[in-house]
């Protein structure tokens, strides 16, 4: 089986970190049944970058969330270096739109709050935050609270948090959605030069297609719901990337060749 061999073959560029087989959602309410997914099939390689776009209601989240474990599949499987997952892991870490940082407790505890949980030195637990906390950039705030922080702040914190668990994925469902265009274009560069120091395998989504072409290796876009993808754009720019990036020519085509799909699902959806 394709699911044993993985499991004994070294993590490699070219092996699928994560696979995504024929994964369908139905939502069955007292008003009838909502398809959200409809045969989603991905192959998502190690340390790769994904961005997700597609019409609101298309089945984005309901996919990540299958994807951390936090929902079941209707059916079709999902598995993570050859195994299937059954639940949600610290292997895979999530930042949602609305940061979700314990109130109570300090950007350092915060961030530490899920490696406590590892067999880890209290020196070790205390090193790791602070590594990340330097890496978003809020070294001074590590004894604040987070009703102390902006709201771009937060999202670093939650950043910070996700990557500190090292998790083999990391699954961010429109993480910068709420913040206003100047700090959220100040964490797409921080988020790309976190990943560019340290690369992790992201499964992003956004509503913004610029966004998605700036971080991303590769952009999804998914149909009008019943959600499957309808194709998927190499994003042949290198990195280090930064918003000057958005200025070059293949930045445009591209995001314009994303753009005019996204939009041509969004009249299919309103058809
Ligand atoms: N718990 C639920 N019960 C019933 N229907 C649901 C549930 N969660 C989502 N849905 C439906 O499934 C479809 C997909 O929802 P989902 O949240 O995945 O969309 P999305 O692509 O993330 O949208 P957005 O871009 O607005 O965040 C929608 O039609 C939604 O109404
Ligand atoms: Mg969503």
């Amino acid at each position: 089986m394709a699911g044993n061999q993985d499991n004994m073959m070294p993590d490699q560029n070219n092996v699928p970190k994560v696979k995504i087989r024929n994964v369908t959602k139905t939502y069955s309410s007292k008003r009838g049944d909502v398809i959200a997914l409809n045969g989603f099939n991905l192959d998502i390689k190690e340390n790769e970058f994904i961005c997700v776009v597609g019409p609101s209601g298309c089945g984005k989240s309901t996919m990540l969330n299958i994807l951390a474990g936090l929902d079941n599949a209707t059916s079709g499987e999902i598995l993570v270096d050859g195994n299937v997952i059954h639940g949600p892991s610290p292997d895979r870490g999530v930042v949602f739109q609305q940061y979700a940082l314990f109130p109570w407790l300090t950007v350092k505890k915060n961030v530490e709050f899920g490696l406590r949980l590892k067999k880890l030195s209290r020196q070790e637990v205390s090193d790791i935050a602070d590594h990340y906390i330097e890496m978003v950039g809020l070294q001074d705030f590590k004894n604040s609270y987070p009703k102390e922080l902006s709201g771009g702040m937060k999202q670093r914190v939650a950043i910070a948090r996700a990557y500190a668990m090292q998790p083999k994925l990391l699954l961010m469902d429109e993480p910068f959605g709420a913040l206003d265009a100047q700090t959220r274009t100040q964490l797409q560069s921080e988020l790309l030069k976190t990943w560019e120091e340290e690369r992790r395998t992201c499964f992003f989504i956004t509503h913004d297609v610029e966004e998605a072409v700036i971080l991303a290796q590769r952009v999804i876009i998914m149909s009008a719901r019943p959600g499957r993808i309808i194709d998927i754009v190499d994003i042949d720019i290198p990195y280090p990337r930064n918003q000057e990036t958005k200025m070059e020519p293949k930045f445009f085509e591209l995001k314009n060749k994303i753009w005019s799909q996204v939009y041509n699902q969004y009249l299919e959806q309103r058809k």
